[in-house]
């Protein structure tokens, strides 16, 4: 397991990836059906978040869900029980070196992860190994340059920008949504798709302020206060300011956009 996965494994960040999955699971999923009796793997499947919507909408579809951190497959074990949910199996299994034959699965899902991977490309080629000719893959991915927001306070820029440069720190790619294209593209994927799904909010949404803006978006940037702080990319004073600056963006006169990247392609 990385140790230095951007986000972590804390309770607080369990809570986030539930909150982020419930307030976007029509605008993702609303399109994602899997036939009856079809073999799933859900790769990276965390603590469960999207694997309860993902089985709910193909309740006949046989889901195999692996992730590479066991704490987070055991807190997605308890989630799917308590939702009644039959069709998962868990496995603990790291993308890039998948337990399973070639062409195992008929589909494949896979949900912010490749953005925390090294090599998204050699992931992609892992996975398609797993997949049968003519299955195929859905990706979905942010882009954490695709985000702007009003009020736009200088410190608010500055605190979102520390999130994408302590992300690229770490070696992965915090903009990948728009390279979807040539990723799945290189890595040999037939009849590519990329479906832009934007999240606009303001105050005639206040769910969205709520599940989007506070608890998915500031959530996370607050998840990587500390590594800002450490590696001086911002000061604390300037920091505090920055949250400030982003919360005036859940306010009734505040405004915020984000553009997610979901991907389609066969084998
Ligand atoms: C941001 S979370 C997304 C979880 C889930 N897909 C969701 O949307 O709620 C990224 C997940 O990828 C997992 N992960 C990272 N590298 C992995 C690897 N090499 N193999 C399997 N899982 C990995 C992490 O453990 C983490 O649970």
């Amino acid at each position: 397991m990385r140790e230095d996965y951007v986000h972590g494994y804390s309770d607080r960040e369990a809570i986030r990836l539930v909150d982020q999955a419930k307030t976007l699971a029509s605008l993702l999923h609303h399109d994602i059906k899997f036939p009856d009796g079809s073999s799933i793997l859900e790769a990276g499947c965390g603590v469960g978040a999207q694997t309860i919507t993902l089985a709910r909408n193909s309740p006949k579809a046989e889901i195999t869900s692996v992730d590479i951190s066991e704490p987070s497959l055991e807190q997605a074990k308890s989630l799917i029980k308590k939702e009644g949910i039959k069709n998962v199996q868990f496995e603990r299994a790291d993308i890039m070196e998948l337990p399973f034959d070639d062409e195992s699965f008929d589909h494949m899902f896979i949900c912010f992860v490749l953005e925390h991977l090294p090599d998204p490309n050699a992931a992609l080629e892992s996975l398609k190994r797993v997949i049968r000719k003519g299955g195929t893959i859905t990706v979905i991915e942010g882009d954490h340059g695709s985000c702007y927001f009003h009020p736009e306070t200088e410190e608010a820029i500055t605190a979102w920008q520390c999130l994408i440069e302590v992300q690229k720190e770490l070696n992965c790619n915090p903009l990948i949504g728009r390279e979807l294209y040539p990723l799945l593209t290189d890595a040999g994927f037939n009849k590519v798709q990329i479906d832009p799904r934007v999240v606009y909010v303001d105050k005639s949404k206040p769910e969205l302020v709520e599940g989007f803006i506070k608890n998915t978006i500031i959530a996370m940037v607050n998840g990587i206060k500390d590594q800002a702080l450490d590696s001086g990319l911002i000061r604390r004073k300037e920091w505090e300011k920055g949250i400030e600056g982003l919360y005036q963006s859940a306010e009734p006169s505040g405004t915020f956009f984000y553009n997610f990247y979901k991907g389609m392609a066969y084998k």
